[in-house]
């Protein structure tokens, strides 16, 4: 039977090998950690963590490694799914403290993380193998559920963000259409937040830990007015799900130690 759970999204870090390393003027890791204690000094005990993609940016084995480090240190179950700026191979390889591409489940309910990464292209697509495990997984298990992936499988109204969604986004649904239990899906890759209703799940988009796309632009565009953030999800024992987005101002350039310790070769 499900009970109540908590589940953070937290998503497209875009780390990098090196702590203090800089993408598009942002301290990356320093960024990700205040987004990481913000939901951690809120939600203390998160009975699961979502890792939305875009996870390391130069796909850096370094990167990996010092990213399973803190995740080792959080002590939580995570499930972690590739973006288009990730290397899914070095993901396996390296986060050992994390579930990668498979079945997480937990208080009754399961969330399932597949990857959109498709390799020389900023577009998501599924492919049919993964979506024939989907079609298996639900089928072999009615548990209510999350479903977990990059790119999300709608437009969000930004023409140059829609073009790099994801392709194989009638499979899915069709694949979907088939098991009433899914009552949600998990997406990152637009950098911003957003909430789609479908007929029997609901579609989430989650900030950014760093920097954020301005909503409904028809050409790419900083969103300065919003802050980093994460979603947190209270998947009830029902099989309802209340979503709440909180927002983490950016932090000051000197007011955030960036832990720097990196693990042994
Ligand atoms: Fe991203």
């Amino acid at each position: 039977m499900p009970r109540d759970i908590t589940v953070l999204h937290i998503t497209d870090p875009h780390l990098l090998a090196r702590p203090g390393d800089r993408l598009h003027g942002w301290d990356v890791a320093a960024a990700f950690e205040h987004v990481l204690e913000h939901a951690l000094s809120t939600y203390p005990a998160p009975d699961a963590i979502v890792l939305g993609g875009d996870l390391v940016d130069d796909e850096s084995s370094t990167g990996y490694r010092w990213l399973d480090a803190r995740l080792a240190a959080l002590n939580r179950p995570v499930l972690a799914i590739a973006g288009n700026h990730d290397d899914p191979q070095a993901m396996a390889a390296y986060l050992s403290h994390a579930v990668v591409h498979d079945v997480l489940t937990v208080g009754g309910w399961q969330l399932i993380g597949l990857s959109t990464h498709c390799p020389g292209s900023e577009s998501g697509r599924l492919g049919t193998d993964q979506l024939a495990g989907l079609d298996a997984a639900l089928a072999a298990r009615s548990l209510p559920t999350l479903v977990c992936l990059h790119h999300p499988p709608v437009d969000v109204g930004s023409a140059w963000i829609d073009a790099i969604g994801l392709i194989d986004r009638d499979a899915l649904c069709t694949t979907l259409s088939r098991h009433t239990q899914v009552r949600g899906l998990l997406c990152g890759h637009v950098h911003q937040r957003f909430e789609s209703r479908h007929d029997s799940y609901e579609i989430w988009t989650t900030p950014s830990t760093m920097r954020q796309f301005r909503p409904r632009s028809p050409e790419f565009a900083e969103d300065d007015e919003h802050s980093p953030g994460y979603r947190c999800l209270r998947c009830r024992a029902d099989g309802t799900i209340a979503t709440r987005v909180h927002r983490v101002p950016r932090p000051q350039a000197d007011d955030v130690s960036t832990p720097a310790k990196l693990p042994k070769e």
